[in-house]
């Protein structure tokens, strides 16, 4: 008798619980003790045995944690659920209150056992954004945002950049096909991980030290990320990607820019299909602005991609207009905007809630859901189209308004 027999005489109600998510594989690599031919020849008859037997059931509802966070985060996000809800998805939303209000109501950042609970119970999370001036230390958005980034090792932070219409584009002549690329940005190191420390603090002599952390494997699994997503995905008007652009500043950071050289040219080999190619990154800021016509994926480091992906969103119609994912595969993923809460504009219905819904269809994308998401991304071309929108894109919209004609739109 295999692994996999035993285990079901002994622990059959987990099996029935749980296996609809789990691949036979992995089943017979989590309970085989022996012979692995034949637990995963069992985990397999096993799989197809259930999956005879669900096949009439409809699929589990998929998850999702909701956290709007601060400022327009409270206002975006709120759209994007509206737009959830008119397309039909077959999802259960959970709101969590963690931001700056509740932490300075009782000091509580992310609750101890938070990100764990994410990790558990849903299948994606959905979040606004971090940041309130009264939160001087910023750390309730440090240990909120940085901390799901981190703790659940999102290590593949995905930004598109696609213009939906010329109109949006501060460049002259650039038209939607000449802008549709992705910057991938390692998520998990670099300059982010806080490593260092401050000495001789508040003295003539005080010294901040700021480490840059760079690891084999951080570096190879967005690398590799980075090519894969390159064969997997092509641009919105079907044509396959075909180029990935390391951007790093190795003339200057020579110890942290020679490993992500040497791993780029490595992973690169693996993929002959694929042209790879590479930029400095202040080369690549000149030309993002000149000409993005040639960018294809771009993948570079965190502190990097934060920068050029602000500026790729300039090119788009600004961070209203730019949605994002924290991706590690096969893990509950986080999706978010990519812009802040921009305290100045909070509280007075003038945010572009279509960042916002653009993320929430990339969630959908991710969690199987291409259709819904390909509604969402439709009446958000129409939108822009018809400048059913708010004033940073030239409508005349509030918040609420743009976000309701979306949903109105996706409902139909
Ligand atoms: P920001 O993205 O909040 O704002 C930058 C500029 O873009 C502002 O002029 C703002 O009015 C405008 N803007 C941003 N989103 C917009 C939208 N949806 N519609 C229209 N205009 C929009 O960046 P900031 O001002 O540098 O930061 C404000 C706070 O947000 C800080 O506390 C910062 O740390 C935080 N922040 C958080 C995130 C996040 O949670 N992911 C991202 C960036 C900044
Ligand atoms: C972003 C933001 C964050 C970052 C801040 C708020 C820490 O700018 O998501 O781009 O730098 O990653
Ligand atoms: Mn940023």
């Amino acid at each position: 008798m295999g692994a996999i027999e035993i285990l079901i005489i002994a622990n059959g109600g987990e099996i029935q619980g749980g296996l609809a998510s789990v691949d036979p594989v992995a089943l017979a690599r989590r309970y085989a003790i022996g012979n692995w031919e034949s637990a995963i020849g069992n985990a397999f008859c096993l799989g197809l045995c259930y999956f005879s037997a669900v096949d009439t059931q409809k699929p589990p509802k998929k998850r999702i944690a909701v956290i709007a966070g601060d400022g327009i985060g409270q206002e975006v996000i709120p759209q994007a659920l509206k737009v959830i809800r008119a397309s039909g998805a077959d999802v259960e939303m959970s709101e969590f209150d963690w931001g700056a209000d509740r932490y300075l109501r009782n000091g509580m950042t992310a609750p101890p056992d938070g990100f764990a609970m994410l990790g558990r119970d849903f299948d994606a999370i959905l979040a606004g954004a971090f940041g309130d001036p009264r939160v001087k230390s910023n750390i309730h958005a440090k240990e909120i945002l940085l901390g799901m980034r981190f703790k659940m090792d999102l290590y593949a932070n995905v930004r598109p950049v696609r213009l939906l219409d010329a109109g949006l584009c501060p460049l002259k002549g650039v038209e939607p096909k000449d802008v549709d690329f992705v910057v991938i940005r390692e998520n998990t190191e670099g300059v982010y991980t806080d490593a260092g420390g401050v000495f001789k603090q508040g003295t003539a002599d005080e010294i901040a030290i700021q480490e840059d952390i760079n690891t084999r494997q951080g570096v190879e699994r967005i690398v590799r990320y980075a090519f894969e997503y390159c064969e997997q995905h092509t641009k919105r008007d079907g044509s396959p990607r075909a180029r990935v652009l390391m951007c790093d500043k190795s003339n200057a950071m020579t110890h942290a820019g020679g490993l992500w050289q040497h791993v780029f040219k490595e992973v690169s080999g693996e993929h002959p299909q694929i042209e790879a190619q590479h930029m400095y990154v202040d080369a690549l800021c000149m030309q993002m602005v000149r000409d993005p016509r040639g960018f294809d994926v771009i993948v570079t480091n965190n502190m990097f991609g934060d920068i050029i992906s602000d500026l790729a969103a300039g090119l788009q119609g600004g961070l209203g207009m730019a949605a994002s994912g924290n991706i590690h595969p096969g893990r509950t993923s986080m999706f978010e905007p990519v812009h802040g809460s921009a305290p100045p504009i909070a509280g007075k219905n003038v945010a572009n809630p279509l960042g916002a819904i653009l993320t929430a269809a990339m969630m959908l994308g991710h969690l199987g859901m291409t259709g819904e998401a390909e509604k969402i991304e439709a009446a958000v071309l129409e939108a822009v189209r018809q400048r059913k929108s708010t004033q940073d894109i030239g409508g005349t919209l509030g918040t609420r308004e743009a976000g309701e004609w979306v949903a109105e739109k996706v409902g139909k």
